[in-house]
């Protein structure tokens, strides 16, 4: 049978309701791409109007990190313990109070302060999102929609791009670049009060009755639903926290779960999003073509992260993950060849442009969105939080570790070997995920879970060990 395109199936009428509630679980998302994207622009403001000094200004940055970092890992219990509607509600709320209280700050340790504040949202809502949307899909469009989070960090890390190009000559731009991020807040705070438990965590809690009338709003057919109702009571049964997470027979799944997280940053996303107008400026270009080139990167990472939601579906996603780290692995090689010849710096330097041009695209239709997608999917529920909680936080330490050291690494071992570096890192991923990480398309959670969780040897394309 000929499958049905993803935007064909997510906008039949069943699934318009799934659709609308991922978009505004995905606001959380969104304000993790804004909040880390707005403060490359707020930069350039900032360290005069709060006399700021080098090592404030990386802290500006740095703490929303480490603020990520331990809210992921308060939010691995939130999630079990409250639900993920109510962690959502509560991350909306501090995505608020940070937004407010950044724009308000008077001084670089009040920034600092409400920068972590804001991390605290950020990670929380990393992860709660994809888990909360993954827990409410039907399984053939769960990849797409739970891909819109990534359409949407995408989207925060663009229109902060835009906002800053369009706010850099208004007064007290920088407040308005900060503060501007309640809005959202207030959005996913709202929107979340107004969006049901997920079924998963009903069940865990055994609310039954109210896990079946959730399931009859977002399942087309309701004679379906008592069959999963079943399957996830079975499931939910079972105990769950971080020491079952490391158990034997779940460690190959958190180990996939923790080297896609870490992968995702060493392969040196960031470095491109948080520096590409400095990459950019290094093959000469004047600081304003360098910003507008940098654009192109932020647009590129859009469409091609669209491409990847429509793909996850139909050819799952264990082919994007391998195509998209190959073409990162090329770009990045490129790039360190480009670096180590003076003559193509001095005759091509639109080469750098290209380069990055391909490996934002490969990122997004791979690693991007795959790492997010997958952790949600491949953990079975009683470990599900823990699990997820953890991947997360080694994503965010990854993070911090390679954006705070990117310009010292480009010092101590030149550009082109930091590209080359990067590349090393993505061709170690490449080969375990060649080997390792299983397809998910199209099976439910508990299938999933069942599978991969229950024996050490059994995965349809691999063998988790
Ligand atoms: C990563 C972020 C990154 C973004 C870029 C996400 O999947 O987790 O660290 O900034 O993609 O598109």
């Amino acid at each position: 049978m000929r499958r049905m395109g993803f935007m064909r199936e997510a906008f039949r009428s069943g699934n318009r309701y799934v659709v609308r509630l991922a978009l505004v679980a995905a606001l959380g998302g969104f304000l993790f791409g804004y909040d880390t994207g707005v403060i490359s622009g707020a930069l350039l403001f900032i360290g005069k109007d709060l006399n700021a000094s080098e090592f404030d200004e990386q802290a500006f940055v740095g703490a929303l990190l480490i603020g990520a970092v331990i809210g992921a890992m308060l939010a691995g219990w939130a999630a079990d313990a409250l639900s993920r509607r109510r962690t959502k509600i509560i991350a909306g709320a501090i995505y608020v109070l940070g937004a407010l209280g950044s724009a308000l700050a008077q001084t670089s340790p009040e920034l600092i302060v409400a920068r972590f504040v804001l991390g605290l949202a950020v990670g929380t809502a990393s992860f709660v999102a994809p888990m909360y949307i993954s827990e409410l899909a039907p399984k053939n469009i769960r990849g797409g929609v739970t891909g819109f989070n990534q359409l949407m960090i995408v989207s925060g890390i663009l229109a902060a791009y835009v906002v800053n190009w369009a706010l850099k000559d208004a007064p007290n731009n920088w407040r308005w670049m900060l503060g501007l991020g309640a809005l959202p807040g207030l959005g996913l705070a709202i929107g979340m009060y107004l969006l049901p438990y997920s079924p998963r965590w009903l069940m865990g809690k055994g609310r039954r009755e109210e896990a079946h009338e959730v399931l009859c709003t977002v399942r087309e057919d309701p004679g379906e639903v008592d069959e999963e109702l079943d399957e996830i009571e079975k499931e939910s049964r079972e105990e769950g926290g971080l020491r079952e997470a490391i158990a034997p027979n779940i460690r190959p799944l958190l180990v996939i779960g923790v080297v896609l997280a870490v992968a995702q940053q060493l392969i040196g996303v960031n470095t491109v999003i948080y520096y590409a107008p400095t990459i950019l400026k290094f093959t000469g270009l004047g600081s304003g073509s360098a910003i507008t080139q940098a654009l192109s990167v932020g647009i590129t990472n859009f469409l091609f992260t669209v491409l990847a939601i429509m793909l996850l579906d139909k050819i799952g996603r264990r082919p994007p993950l391998i195509a998209g780290t190959i073409g990162c692995i090329v770009a990045l090689v490129a790039l360190g060849i480009f670096f180590s010849s003076s003559s193509l710096q001095h005759d091509a330097s639109w080469i750098a442009l290209v380069c990055l041009i391909v490996y934002i695209a490969s990122f997004a239709v791979g690693l991007g969105p795959v790492f997010w997608v997958m952790i949600a999917e491949i953990f079975p529920l009683p470990v599900r939080s823990a699990a997820m909680s953890a991947s997360t936080v080694g994503n965010w330490a990854a993070n911090f570790l390679v954006s705070t050291f990117f310009l010292s690494l480009v010092d101590a071992i030149t550009r082109e070997g930091t590209f080359w570096l990067y590349a090393g890192f993505g061709v170690l991923a490449l080969i375990f995920f060649v080997a390792r990480v299983p397809e998910t398309k199209n099976r439910s959670l508990e299938e999933i879970g069942r599978e991969l969780g229950a024996t050490e040897t059994d995965s349809p394309h691999a063998t988790p060990a």
